[in-house]
């Protein structure tokens, strides 16, 4: 499903210059769920934001399923990442002026998905948050709002799911709560997930734990 080798990257240039990858390996398989972990800093939310094509490596190569990211131009890559990812991080970033209904239907209408309005209605109503989908982000709490960035992800029905510390701005219980929901969707969807976390025991929830160590994985 992916394929990542010898992928570097830095950021700055001269004394600033930062390697934060310095020669990542890595395989994933269709279906598995994978802990990226390691220290603040360490480059997690580079690989991530690497693998998810929206940054691009200094060298070496991603490939998801069976494609090279780098090969792919910006178009390219903005319609393969809406076809085949799903993206949710530590700040929802959901879209301000859209419902919550609006912004499930977005990634659905970009695809022109005929359907994108009831398909975004049986999302919305799967992560329980049918009373809601008429509230803009400001009107929802962080756990209806983290719960709705979910539902985003997985509307097209991505093979893969990316998050970014998804409960890392909510508390203990509803984190949990959301974190259950969505390891619940991801094995019914058999979507490949990878999760960067701080949270150990959430880090053992997923069928593989890979850490991010002075620029590469150990
Ligand atoms: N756009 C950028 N420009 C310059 N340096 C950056 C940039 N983005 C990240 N860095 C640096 O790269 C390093 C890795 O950052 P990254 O965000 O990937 O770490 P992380 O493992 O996700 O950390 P955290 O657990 O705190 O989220 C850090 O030292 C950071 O300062
Ligand atoms: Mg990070």
């Amino acid at each position: 499903m992916i394929k990542i080798s010898h992928l570097k990257k830095s950021y700055g240039v001269g004394e600033s210059k930062v390697d934060v990858l310095k020669g990542v390996d890595l395989e994933i398989g269709a279906g598995e769920t994978v802990a990226l972990v390691g220290k603040s800093g360490s480059g997690k939310s580079t690989l991530l934001s690497l693998m998810a094509g929206l940054d691009r490596p200094d060298s070496g190569a991603i490939m998801i399923r069976g494609k090279n990211l780098n090969q792919m131009s910006e178009k390219e890559l903005t319609l393969f990442r809406a076809q085949n990812m799903g993206i949710v991080f530590q700040q929802f970033h959901l879209i301000s002026t859209l419902t919550a209904l609006e912004n499930v239907s977005l990634p659905l209408m970009i695809l022109h998905n005929t359907e994108a309005e009831q398909k975004a209605r049986e999302l919305i109503d799967e992560v329980g948050l049918s009373h809601r989908s008429g509230h803009l982000p400001s009107q929802l709490s962080g756990g209806e709002g983290q719960r709705v960035a979910l539902a985003r992800a997985l509307a097209s029905g991505p093979s893969i799911l990316f998050a970014d510390e998804p409960s890392g701005n909510l508390d203990e219980e509803t984190g949990e709560r959301v974190m259950d929901l969505m390891f619940d969707l991801v094995k019914k969807t058999k979507t490949t997930l990878i999760l960067v976390t701080h949270d150990k025991e959430l880090a053992k929830r997923c069928s593989r734990i890979v850490m991010l160590e002075h620029g590469s994985l150990v």
